[in-house]
Parts: structure tokens; sequence; C-alpha cells
């Protein structure tokens, strides 16, 4: 089986992905700074605790692993934080890519996926969305990501390389041996603080904006269970192996749901009662994101297995109860 090199292979979605590639028999090496990441989510594989920025380290462990392919996970997620300090962004999303691409084109490491997202679409025209809708960003995070797709196609003019982009959409759910879930410090994704809440560890969840032209007037998001997700990877990644040609899918079931139906399912998982209190607008957030994932299940095969609300809730309450 191939060796595949995961960056950020510690974090929420990499260690999902390598969970799968692990049971799935490859070889796998992750490369984590930890800044995020979690020690004890390293459940397959050797663990390189490295920064992208450190160069040195980077080429010594490409030239000493020889991977035949890189998903690359590590990033920062935070989409107002981007708005506050977009060099850190910039740093880490863009330049810290370029490091590791760099590296990889020197030790002629062809293959690689890249984790982008739905930001890329910024306020898309037309739901559901096509990978060929408008690139238009409205914060640095997608912009960040933007700009790595470019340059991903550059590359792939100008050499062999060749590389899969990834949009996600709203990535949630655990693994449902409950040993593995979404552990973000601070959090701010929508479930993860909805259960959170459920617990008791909050008092009440903030719903960002009721003003929005949606029937409920919240926003509304194609949520997508993270082992469908996973698999989109496993299936990038087998396409890449087989000589596929560099190119780009969204992630998404193709329909959504709003902040006030997501609470209602969660009440329904975690029989709580869960307090809302209606507050402004989050400052950058789109309407409503739903993906087109047509060109994902026709072209790499992909068939979604969990799409179900109930279910992704339900495996990341499982999780939510594991911690303290
Ligand atoms: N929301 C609330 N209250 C909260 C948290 C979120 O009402 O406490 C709302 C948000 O305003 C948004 C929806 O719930 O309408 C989903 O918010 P998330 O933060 O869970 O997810 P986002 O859609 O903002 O972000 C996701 C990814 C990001 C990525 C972005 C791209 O998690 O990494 O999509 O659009 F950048």
């Amino acid at each position: 089986m191939a060796r595949i090199l995961i960056t950020g292979g510690a974090g929420y979605i990499g260690s999902h992905a390598l969970k799968a590639l692990g049971e799935k028999g490859y070889t796998i090496l992750v490369y984590d700074n930890l800044s995020k990441g979690h020690r004890d989510a390293v459940m397959h594989g050797d663990l390189v605790v490295g920064d992208l920025g450190d160069k040195e380290l980077l080429d010594r462990t490409i030239q000493e692993f020889q991977p035949e392919a890189v998903m690359h996970f590590a990033s920062f997620i935070e989409v107002g934080e981007s708005v506050r300090e977009p060099l850190k962004y910039y740093r880490n999303n863009v330049v810290n890519t370029i490091n590791l691409l760099e590296t990889l084109i020197k030790h002629q490491v062809d293959n690689f996926i890249f984790s982008s997202s739905a930001a890329v679409y910024g306020n898309p025209e037309k739901i559901p969305i096509t990978e060929q809708a408008p690139i238009r960003p409205i914060n640095p995070y997608g912009r960040a990501k933007a700009i790595v797709e470019a340059v991903l196609y550059d590359l792939s003019m100008a050499s062999q390389f060749r590389s899969v982009s990834l949009r996600y959409f709203n990535a949630a759910g655990a693994d449902p041996s409950g040993q593995l879930g979404e552990r973000h410090s601070p959090e701010s994704h929508l479930i993860p603080l909805i259960l959170k809440t459920a617990k008791g560890e909050r008092d009440y969840l903030k719903i960002y904006g009721s003003d929005y032209p949606t029937p409920d007037g919240t926003c509304i998001r194609d949520y997508i269970h993270v082992e469908d997700l996973v698999n989109a990877h496993l299936l990038a990644l087998e396409y890449l192996l087989a000589g596929g040609k560099s190119d780009i899918f969204n992630c998404g079931y193709g329909h959504g749901y709003s902040v006030r139906e997501v609470i209602e399912e969660a009440k329904k998982v975690t029989q709580v009662e869960i307090s809302i209190q209606e507050a402004d607008r989050r400052a950058g957030d789109p309407p409503l994101l739903v993906a087109d994932s047509s060109k994902l299940k026709q072209k790499l095969t992909w068939n979604p297995k969990y799409d179900d609300l109930n279910y992704i809730i339900r495996t990341a309450w499982d999780w939510e109860k594991t911690r303290e």
C-alpha cells in the first residue's frame, strides 16, 4: 500500500482520515505541530511534531519517508479570526503550504489532496453551488484557500504535479466508535456549541442572525458527516494514484438545514431543552451554502452513506459525552 503523509493529522478531519487510511492498510506519517491538534487523535502511523514553517524538518521528513501522496489538512479554520488577523492566515495557510509544495516538488512527490472550502465562493448567486461558480471569497480565510487552489493549478500546468482540491461544506459529526470527534479550542462551530449547551457547559446558544432571507430567518448550511468527507479523500487518493488529472470537487449533500432546524434535531437527539438567545448576525456569514456534489459522485463515484442530520448529531453527541 502507498505511503501517505498527512499534515494536520492530529486535527478534527485529519484524524478521521488517518483512521480510515490506517484501517485500509496505508503506511502513514503524520506531520502536525499540535498547535490545534491532539496527540491522542493520532491512532495510526507515526507522528512528527513539526511546523510547516520549519523547512529543514519538512525536508528531512519528506526525504526519509518518501511519500507517494500527501493529504494537507493543516490550516487555521476561523473565519472571524482571519478577518482580524489576516497575516496569521496568509502565513500559515498560504506561505506554509508553499513551503510544503516546494519540498514536495524537490523530492518529486506528485500527488496532493488539499482541504479547500466552500468559503472560496463567498456569497454565491446560485444554489446549489457548482464548481463552476465564481470564486469570490469574502474573508481572508476563503481568500487563502482560493490562492492555494490557484497555486496548485499553476503547478499542475508547469510540472508532473497533480492535485485534488476538496471544497468542504460544513464538516460535522464524529467517528461512531466514540474515539474521535471535534475538539476545537475555542469552539466556534454550531453543532458542538449546541451540544455543549445541552451538556450544561454553556448557559445558552446564541443564534447569529434571525433576519436572513431564509424560511425561518436563520442561515442554512450543508452539513456533511466527517466519514463521508473522509471517503471523498480516499477516492481522491485512489484517483490520483491511478494517474488522474488535477481537479476540484465540492463536498456536501446538496441540501441544507437552518440553524433552528439543527437545534430542533439536537433536542430530539439529546432529549434536553436547549436555551437560545437571538443575537446579531456574525460578520461574513453567507445566508445559504448548499453544494452541488454531482461531479464528486460522477467522477470519483462518491456514494455518501450518512446523509442524515440525526445521525450526524448523534455521533457528535456520543463523542461530546465522552469529554469531561
Ligand atoms: N452559528 C450560530 N451560533 C453559534 C455558531 C454558529 O448561530 O454559536 C451559525 C452561524 O452563524 C452559521 C451556522 O451556524 O450560520 C454554521 O456556523 P459554523 O460556525 O458551524 O460553520 P460556518 O458555516 O461558519 O463555517 C464552515 C466551516 C469553516 C469554513 C466555512 C466556509 O466550519 O471552517 O464553513 O463557509 F470556513
